[in-house]
């Protein structure tokens, strides 16, 4: 079966915040709506709704995160940092939406995050705060209708067996690095990236991580930096069940509409 496809609409936010950001305050939203677009993005296929809602708010609101937990009819994965405030949200909307049958966010994605950067950069590190992540994973698995867990890693054994061991479901491994390698070599395997790799050496290390995962009971999944060019080499890797891809995809968007845009990689991780 091919992987299912979380459309991250964090991109949709970020183009309303560009106009709308001081007018939240007063109610005021605007448009493009990440709601809307998350209806859009589901009409073209979406299997799962990916949305990251930051500490800083930069792009996604509470109040998407609450409308998108009521109105989407897929899964919905919230990607989040792992903080105590984030855990509260998470409890607060699954509240909401429990009367009405629903147990939204299903999955929960933890990232690390940084205020600087402009995305999510690298893995988070479950290794280096293991007893601390293994709390919060606890907590979330522990809400009421269950959840499933999921670290966004680098490809990193060490990673991996901690993700174990924190009790994690589910592994999200970083993509970028092979993003990196496939633009800068314009997808020839015979050149090496800035970082001395080809895109066959990630490519391995994801399928060896990939592997791991498995072996430990957790499934693998994968995403960041993913594109029309880019996503077939990932999508065809042994036992890979989700891809969560957002910025290529709003971008394409922009010319053939979300609907189209998503259908369209749908057909590529499928081929
Ligand atoms: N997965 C995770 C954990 C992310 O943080 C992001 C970026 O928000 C994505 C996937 C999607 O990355 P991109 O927008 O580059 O496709």
């Amino acid at each position: 079966m091919p992987a299912l496809l979380g459309v991250n609409i964090d991109h949709v936010a970020t183009i309303r915040q560009a106009r709308y950001r001081d007018q939240a305050e007063h109610g005021v939203f605007g448009e493009p709506d990440p709601v809307l677009a998350a209806h859009e993005a589901e009409l073209g296929g979406a299997d799962i709704i990916t949305a990251h809602l930051r500490e800083d708010r930069r792009h996604l609101q509470d109040r998407d995160l609450e409308l998108l937990a009521r109105t989407s009819r897929v899964r919905l994965n919230l990607e989040m940092a792992a903080t105590d405030a984030m855990v509260e949200i998470t409890r607060r909307t699954r509240g909401q939406v429990l009367n009405l049958g629903l147990r939204r966010p299903e999955m929960i994605t933890l990232v690390p995050e940084g205020r600087q950067e402009v995305t999510t950069e690298g893995g988070l590190d479950v290794a280096g705060q293991l007893s601390r992540l293994s709390v919060i994973v606890r907590t979330l698995k522990g809400l009421e209708g269950g959840a499933v867990v999921s670290a966004f890693i680098d490809c990193d054994d060490r990673q991996v067996e901690a993700a174990a061991k924190a009790g994690f479901d589910a592994c999200e491994f970083h993509t970028g690095p092979y993003a990196a390698a496939f633009a800068v070599t314009g997808g020839d395997d015979r050149l090496k990236g800035r970082d001395g790799r080809s895109i066959a050496d990630h490519l391995a290390m994801l399928r060896d991580a990939g592997h791991r995962t498995r072996a430990l009971g957790m499934r693998f999944h994968a995403g960041h930096a993913l594109n029309y060019a880019n996503v077939g080499p990932v999508a065809r890797l042994a036992g890979i069940t989700e891809l969560h891809i957002g910025h290529s995809i709003v971008s394409r968007a922009a010319y053939v509409g979300l609907r189209q845009a998503v259908a369209d990689m749908k057909a590529l991780i499928g081929r």
